[in-house]
């Protein structure tokens, strides 16, 4: 059984219970029910510090990838930090103005935004569209002649770089459907930058997830800082270099670099190169929030069988898709441990599908009724989760110190079909 933590400043053991910050997450089950998110207040903000504090002194966004864990608790948290938000919706722009985020430090990403998501990002005045092919181009320009506004523009560029990660999460290849294709880059600037609607602003990135090297993240800024320099030959002028998200975190065994040792990297390549006073944008998710959350979940059955254990518990992979989806580690961790008693378990949720598991072939001392934290569920998790097998959605409780507040409530059976009718 590992009680090994990841790198977290949110969670920890006391007196042999597991903690988040100051609140027993065995408390928090009873008051607030299973299956039930938790997060950290202070991991969140811990690791949006790490990137302040190594950008200091530069003229540099940290804009947090929305899509990682939208819940408005948490873009509160980050807006109050200085945070700008990395958007990939008009579902998540709207979010970011109710969470009273700044639309001047949003940029939009996506390769698919529509005509009403244009719309109303160009009227709340976004800090930039990162565009993602000519199409779209021509999409965002018409959109901003016919409101009247002009359209800060910056291009994603797909390097066609490995990113050595999950070919699910791996973005920055020419296989992915993601950015301008490198060598068409410099030719679409060109056009972007003649017209009267639209203003060319930056370059930028997004190469992968998970990425637990610095190399690619390199590699992939040489390559930008070749097309901007080819564009200010031209006198095209940019003012910014986005080096998407995508950082790491440990889930099991990973060391992913550290995010000064990243930014420290990056920034002396700008330096090199001559771009010191560019403004860098950093668009990272996961590395903020992927280990300031836990997903408690209880165990309802153990079922012995004889090529595998199973410990049913409550929470399943519509709540929790990770594991699923990519084959994700993630930690299981005991809320209170046991001694004795070690079996070898699959922990797998209700749901009627074989993918239905949270984690295999784990070593753990449980007894019906326990209560597990699936470890690392900050990131990707509440964010992805369904209603599938018609299971309303876990509550999410963000911890300050000893305090908790419910920042989503569980949601009920009536709300799963409110919006459906039967015929007439
Ligand atoms: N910027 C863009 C344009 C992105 O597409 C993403 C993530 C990010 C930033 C943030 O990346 P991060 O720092 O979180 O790695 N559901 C998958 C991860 C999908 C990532 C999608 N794009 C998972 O659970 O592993």
């Amino acid at each position: 059984m590992s009680l090994a933590l990841p790198d977290s400043e949110g969670f920890s053991y006391r007196e042999n219970q597991l903690y988040c910050e100051d609140a027993a997450l065995g408390a928090l089950a009873e008051r607030y029910g299973t299956p039930l998110y938790v997060y950290s207040r202070r991991a969140i903000e811990r690791a949006y510090d790490a990137y302040d504090s190594a950008l200091k002194g530069r003229s540099a966004q940290v804009c947090y990838a929305v899509k990682a864990n939208s819940n408005l608790a948490v873009l509160d948290v980050l807006a109050r930090r200085g945070a700008g938000f990395d958007i990939v919706s008009g579902g998540e722009l709207a979010r970011v103005l109710a969470a009273g985020g700044d639309a001047s430090k949003t940029v939009f990403s996506g390769v698919g935004k529509n005509k009403t998501e244009i719309e109303a990002a160009l009227t709340a005045n976004v800090a930039c569209f990162n565009v993602e092919s000519a199409a779209e181009l021509d999409r965002i320009d018409a959109a901003a002649r016919q409101l009247q506004l002009r359209a800060r523009v910056a291009l994603r560029v797909n390097p066609d770089i490995d990113a050595k990660t999950h070919r699910h999460i791996s973005t920055g290849l020419k296989t992915n459907k993601f950015g301008v294709a490198y060598a068409d880059t410099l030719a679409l600037c060109r056009i972007a930058s003649t017209r009267p609607a639209l203003e060319l602003v930056g370059l930028g990135c997004h190469i992968g997830s998970q990425i637990t090297e610095i190399a690619p993240y390199v590699e992939a800024a040489d390559r930008i800082i070749d097309l901007v320099d080819s564009l200010e030959r031209e006198k095209i002028v940019l003012r910014h270099i986005d080096m998407g998200g995508g950082l790491g975190i440990r889930y099991q065994n990973e060391s992913p670099p550290r995010v000064s040792d990243l930014i420290e990297a990056l920034l002396a390549r700008l330096d090199t190169r001559g771009h010191r006073s560019k403004r860098v944008i950093f668009e990272p998710g996961r590395s903020i929030v992927g280990n300031a959350g836990v997903l408690l979940t209880r165990v309802e059955y153990l079922k012995p069988g004889e090529s595998k254990n199973f410990a049913i518990v409550d929470a399943a992979m519509n709540d929790l898709i990770r594991p699923a989806m990519y084959d994700a580690w993630m930690n299981v961790m005991p809320i209170v441990p046991r001694s004795g008693g070690v079996k070898r378990y699959d922990v797998v949720g209700p749901v009627c599908e074989s993918a239905d598991w949270l984690a295999r072939d784990r070593d753990l001392a449980v007894q019906p009724g326990d209560l597990l934290a699936i470890a690392s569920a900050g990131a990707y998790a509440m964010a992805m989760s369904s209603n599938y097998n018609s299971r309303g959605r876990p509550a999410e409780v963000m911890v300050n110190g000893s305090k908790s507040h419910c920042v989503r409530k569980r949601e009920t059976i009536e709300e799963l079909f409110a919006t459906e009718s039967r015929l007439p």
